[in-house]
């Protein structure tokens, strides 16, 4: 089958297709065709080798794994013999690394496409918005009637933070994003849209019960003026930048900045679970979210998509269109 490689780290010229083995599913697991996958920052990461501390786990000079992508949605080809909930045929989405690839094996993190959503709709969804929805509920605690600030507000994981924010029960979503984006914010639902480029939204008299930093890295003395009393900063993402640390550098200022003070900074890493995807396919499934796509791919363009989402001004989700039916 073709996956995509690479074998060291590096910008999108790392990036091959290849032949690789076809996978075998073990007696829990469901081989999955993958009809489309598409990108996210840890991708981008695992391809770059950034930032140096993430190399204790991804391999020190060059990747321990070949293989890249997590999101996928694709069709049941077989399953193992312990598995009681799928059948071959079955359309899912889900996560699983190497998921840039023809086929995968899956355990845990799958769940059924709902027929009024694509593939493509449905592979934007995994890694980003678990990402919102864990962020959110888990580490925000947000609750009915409160209000939410949404720093980062147009790419993958911060349309989905936006709408799930509405779906949770916000009284008040305020999107920030750059110019070109306020469209798209406010097609998503956000009630107010602060256009980064011409306002200064910590300079503002609003408050927020919760401020969700998705993208841009404003120091806590900036982001604390924003917060109610009892308010909570969630780090969902940081800058790229930040020497051998990368985003974590950005986190830690913030922690530090932040100790003495009454309102709440998490940061987190979100992680696949089957209820949370059964909750976003229900989401999909009542129009509660919907997928933002900016710009689809073939595998053998992957290069080319791994450069543009690089870039960091995405407007919603890169995908890439694996195979056909
Ligand atoms: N915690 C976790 O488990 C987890 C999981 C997934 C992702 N993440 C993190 O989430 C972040 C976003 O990921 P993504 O997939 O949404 O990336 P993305 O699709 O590239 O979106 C990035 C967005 O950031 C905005 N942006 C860029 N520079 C900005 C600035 N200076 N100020 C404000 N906004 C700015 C861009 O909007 P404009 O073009 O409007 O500037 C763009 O839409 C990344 O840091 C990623 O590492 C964390």
């Amino acid at each position: 089958m073709k996956a995509l490689v690479r074998t060291r780290y590096g910008l999108s010229e790392v990036l091959e297709v290849m032949d690789v083995e076809k996978p075998v599913p073990a007696d829990n697991e469901v081989l999955v065709k993958v009809r489309a996958s598409s990108i996210n920052a840890a991708d981008w990461y695992e391809m770059a080798g950034k930032p140096l501390i993430g190399r204790t786990q991804m391999g020190m000079m060059k990747p321990k794994s070949k293989r890249l992508g997590v999101d996928f949605a694709g069709t049941v080809e077989a399953v193992g013999k312990d598995v009681l909930d799928f059948k071959p045929g079955d359309e899912v989405f889900g996560g699983r690394n190497g998921a840039l690839a023809e086929y995968v094996c899956v355990r845990n993190a799958v769940v059924l496409k709902p027929a009024n959503v694509t593939f493509e709709e449905a592979a934007a969804v995994p890694v980003a918005a678990i990402t919102a929805l864990q962020g959110l509920r888990d580490k925000g605690n947000l609750q009915p009637g409160q209000k939410v600030l949404v720093y980062g507000a147009s790419g993958g994981v911060g349309t989905y933070t936006v709408q799930i924010a509405k779906a949770l029960g916000a009284e008040e979503v305020t999107a920030v994003c750059s110019t070109d984006k306020v469209e798209v914010a406010r097609s998503i639902g956000a009630d107010h849209v602060i256009d980064y480029t011409r306002e200064d939204f910590t300079k503002s008299n609003r408050r927020y019960d919760l401020m969700a930093n998705v993208s841009g890295g404003r120091p806590w003395a900036e982001c604390k003026r924003v917060l109610t009393p009892e308010g909570t900063l969630v780090i969902l993402g940081a800058p790229k930048a930040g020497g051998p640390l990368g985003p974590l550098g950005y986190v830690i200022r913030v922690r530090l900045a932040s100790l003495l003070s009454k309102q709440k900074v998490i940061f987190f890493i979100a992680q696949f679970n089957r209820p949370d995807m059964k909750i976003l396919a229900d989401m999909l499934e009542s129009g509660k979210i919907k997928s933002v796509i900016d710009r689809r791919f073939a595998l053998s363009e992957s290069a080319a998509a791994f450069a543009y989402f690089g870039e960091g001004h995405a407007r919603g989700k890169v995908v890439i269109e694996v195979s056909k039916g």
